[in-house]
């Protein structure tokens, strides 16, 4: 099974970056590259690139200029990911998605160009790769009916659809702004009918449910 994890910087880096949750992560990746599965994975920036983005923003920084900022802090999260990996991984940040294509060792992206999150090259990546899966990992159990951070009462939706995914993205991009995926991402997933998983990576119980074909999170189909 060839399947891209879009891995949020929440996750990595809870708020600094987590050693502990690398080791583990790192090490239930390499236990399914041995039963043959293929991975790429996308990573986040997390709290690194929001904090970085804040101050450029103080100083009057364009959005494109933010951006750029965003996409260092994917790739240095990406570079400690790839460290977990060791040789399981190429060595270095693939830095676009064009005719990406999934290899026995693990690729590991970080962001690619402004205008966009992680979301949308882990979609763009699904797409171009021919992906059978793709997991969003998040700190946040999958989608809920309406924002469970503020609603206590909000419930987690098990099913969605493709039409109602559009109607949970961000319809505009801002530099270091998220939501429960971007616009152009749920587009993506949207035109090309791609299997997409959002769940709690915290927890790699969820991670490997998802891998193995059991219910988790939310599924889009
Ligand atoms: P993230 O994908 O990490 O944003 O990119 P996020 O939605 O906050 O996700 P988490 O918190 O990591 O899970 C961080 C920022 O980097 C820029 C954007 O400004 C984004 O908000 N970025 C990222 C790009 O401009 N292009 C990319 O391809 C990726």
């Amino acid at each position: 099974m060839n399947v891209v994890i879009c891995l949020g910087g929440s996750v990595v880096a809870t708020p600094s970056v987590n050693y502990e949750y690398l080791k583990n992560f790192s090490k239930l990746i390499k236990k399914y590259v041995d039963l043959g599965y293929k991975f790429i994975i996308v990573v986040g920036g997390g709290k690194i690139a929001r904090e970085y983005i804040e101050i450029a923003k103080k100083f009057k920084s364009n959005e494109n200029f933010c951006d750029k900022i965003g996409i260092l802090a994917t790739r240095l999260n990406a570079m400690v990911l790839i460290s977990s990996l060791g040789n399981y991984a190429h060595e270095d940040v693939i830095t676009s998605t064009k005719n990406l294509k999934f290899d026995k060792r693990v690729k590991v992206l970080g962001g690619t160009v402004p205008g966009q999150t992680t979301d949308s090259v882990a979609a763009e990546a699904a797409k171009v790769s021919g992906a059978d899966l793709l997991i969003f990992a998040t700190d946040v159990n999958g989608i809920y009916d309406k924002d469970p951070r503020v609603h206590p009462d909000a419930k987690l939706l098990e099913k969605l659809t493709y039409e109602d995914l559009l109607k949970y993205a961000i319809k505009k991009h801002e530099a270091g702004v998220k939501g429960v995926i971007d616009l152009k991402a749920a587009e993506i997933i949207k035109r090309y009918k791609i299997k997409t998983i959002f769940l709690n990576g915290r927890d790699l119980n969820n991670i490997e449910r998802a891998l193995n074909g059991k219910n988790v999170g939310t599924i889009i189909i």
